[in-house]
């Protein structure tokens, strides 16, 4: 009996579909199913529906952003939403690693990967459609070959206040061992001072082998060398999943590209 009220009061809500409750104008319109002679609500999905896919790690394997999505991942990342998103995480980042009562010993350490997540390419991805035209291997490492690029503000205040908490940083990047030297200028350029491990990928060890491998593998060579990986931030799933990942991680925005 009760269900039937509800449905009742639910399909009455439904043909209302629009009021004014607590000073808040709604209107549930877009939840009215829309088959048959209504037509399609929604053709295909939209930019944005597309990157909370990725963000969620629904949508995976993708080599480029859909095409027409080139003007929204653009506006999202020049604009202050990407910006946001990445304090969002970032903040949450540090109220966990605040409410740690950590043993005093210098073994807590932080994982943080770097493209993306400690330094932005974003003057490389704006030149280059934000991810519409496919990676060029060539034309990114000419790039990373400058050592220019900038910090990415929001994280770069997570490592700050790591630091100021007594936990170690450690970079896991896939950056390549050829390309250690320019990293580490790169960072130092870009504000990161300290740090307790850089580490870069012997490109014969790994050859052939994923980031989720190649990382897990490396995390797994820490935590065997005697450090605690309390926190793990990345832009990219692969950054976080696999083995030894850490008490907690943290995903950054990044609706670029995708790595395996
Ligand atoms: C990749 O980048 C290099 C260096 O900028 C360029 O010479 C080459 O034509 C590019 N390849 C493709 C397929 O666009
Ligand atoms: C991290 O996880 C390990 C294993 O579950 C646990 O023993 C340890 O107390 C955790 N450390 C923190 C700082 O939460
Ligand atoms: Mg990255």
């Amino acid at each position: 009996m009760k269900t039937i009220v509800l449905l009742f009061l639910l399909a009455a809500s439904i043909a209302t579909s629009h009021g004014i409750e607590h000073g808040i104008d709604y209107n549930i319109y877009p939840l009215r199913m829309k088959s048959g002679s209504g037509g399609h609500y929604i053709n295909g999905i939209t930019c944005s529906s597309w990157r909370l896919g990725v963000e969620a790690h629904n949508i995976i394997e993708w080599k480029t952003i859909p095409q027409e999505c080139e003007g929204y991942v653009g506006n999202y990342v020049l604009g202050v939403e990407y910006r946001q998103d990445s304090k969002a995480v970032n903040r949450e980042a540090y109220f966990y690693a605040r409410s740690l009562d950590l043993i005093k010993d210098g073994k807590n350490i932080w994982v943080f990967d770097v493209d993306e997540t400690t330094l932005s390419n974003l003057p490389y991805y704006a030149n280059h459609g934000f991810g519409v035209e496919p990676y060029n291997s060539t034309a990114f490492n000419e790039w990373v070959g400058l050592g220019i690029a900038p910090a990415l503000p929001e994280s770069q205040k997570l490592y700050h206040k790591l630091l100021s908490l007594g936990i170690k940083i450690v970079f896991l990047t896939g950056r390549l061992e050829s390309q250690r030297d320019i990293t580490v200028k790169n960072l130092k350029d870009a504000g990161y001072s300290t740090w307790e491990k850089l580490i870069v990928k012997d490109a014969t060890k790994y050859k052939g082998k994923t980031a989720v491998t190649y990382k897990s593998s490396e995390r797994k060579k820490l935590e065997e060398e005697g450090y605690r990986i309390i926190g793990n931030i990345g832009d990219q799933w692969s950054d976080i999943l696999g083995t030894n990942t850490g008490n907690r991680t943290f995903k950054l925005p990044d609706p670029l590209y995708y790595i395996a």
